[in-house]
């Protein structure tokens, strides 16, 4: 990392353009998005179902290479890079939050929490699982590592699901629709959560349709067609 890092954007994305189905009848999903987040934010992104948030979120999270324009990840380029390369840089550098948890069943919490720090083969075994220990203590789920996620709530398996997006202490955190399959009060532990990390430095953005969610955040990017509302983001 470059000494000028911290001074740059977090996420800087330029004209940034999808279509699906290039064989068929194309599909504009993104129509030409600039949008850039800096270190520490806590970003919402919000708009209507079918608007692009989750192609978005795909492309800012690394998961999709497949799109015109250009990504700034922290000052580095990575429109253009290998899979491989993609997949280390996610790896060490996104943490992920599903709206349906996305927990492995057959595996315990502290299994599926240790999983990204097993990924990146840094660490032994042992200590993948002692970090993921310490972070499920730290969204109070301590008391439940050995229990499979069919044995939670939905609000703790969803607190499990952050403690694995924080397990190898990415500096991005991406949410899409992380309360949406949550009751409403459950819905405001999980955003209290979130504050929460906010606070202790964290870089979130959080893909919502619902404005109470978004009030959450410390700034509301307005998404439609995908497009932001307002031009630059
Ligand atoms: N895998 C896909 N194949 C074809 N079209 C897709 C695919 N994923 C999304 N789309 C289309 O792209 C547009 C944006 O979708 P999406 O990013 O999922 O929006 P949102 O997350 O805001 O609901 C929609 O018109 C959707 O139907
Ligand atoms: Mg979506």
């Amino acid at each position: 990392m470059s000494p000028l890092a911290d001074s740059e954007p977090l996420i800087q994305l330029s004209a940034v353009s999808k279509s699906y189905g290039r064989d068929g009848v194309p599909v504009p999903a993104l129509r030409g998005v600039d949008m850039e987040v800096q270190h520490g934010e806590f970003t919402a992104v919000m708009g209507p179902s079918g608007s692009g948030k989750s192609t978005l979120l795909h492309i800012v999270g690394l998961l999709d290479a497949d799109y015109e324009g250009s990504y700034h990840l922290d000052g580095e380029l990575t429109t253009g890079r290998s899979r491989e390369e993609l997949s280390l840089l996610r790896n060490r550098s996104i943490g992920f939050v599903f709206q349906q948890f996305h927990l492995l069943p057959q595996l315990s919490i502290l299994e599926n929490a240790a999983l990204p720090a097993l990924y990146s083969r840094t660490l032994a075994p042992a200590e993948c699982e002692e970090r993921a220990r310490l972070r499920l203590e730290e969204v109070d789920l301590g008391h439940r590592l050995g229990h499979r996620p069919n044995e939670l709530s939905s609000g703790q398996r969803q607190r499990a699901a952050i403690a694995r997006a924080l397990v190898n202490e990415p500096p991005l955190l991406l949410a899409d629709e992380p309360t949406g399959a949550l009751d409403s009060k459950t819905m405001r532990e999980i955003l209290e959560l979130f504050a929460q990390l906010h606070a202790n430095g964290a870089t979130i953005v959080l893909i919502t349709h619902d404005r109470e969610v978004a009030a959450a955040a410390q700034r509301v990017v307005h998404f439609r067609d995908g497009q932001t509302l307002d031009g630059v983001a």
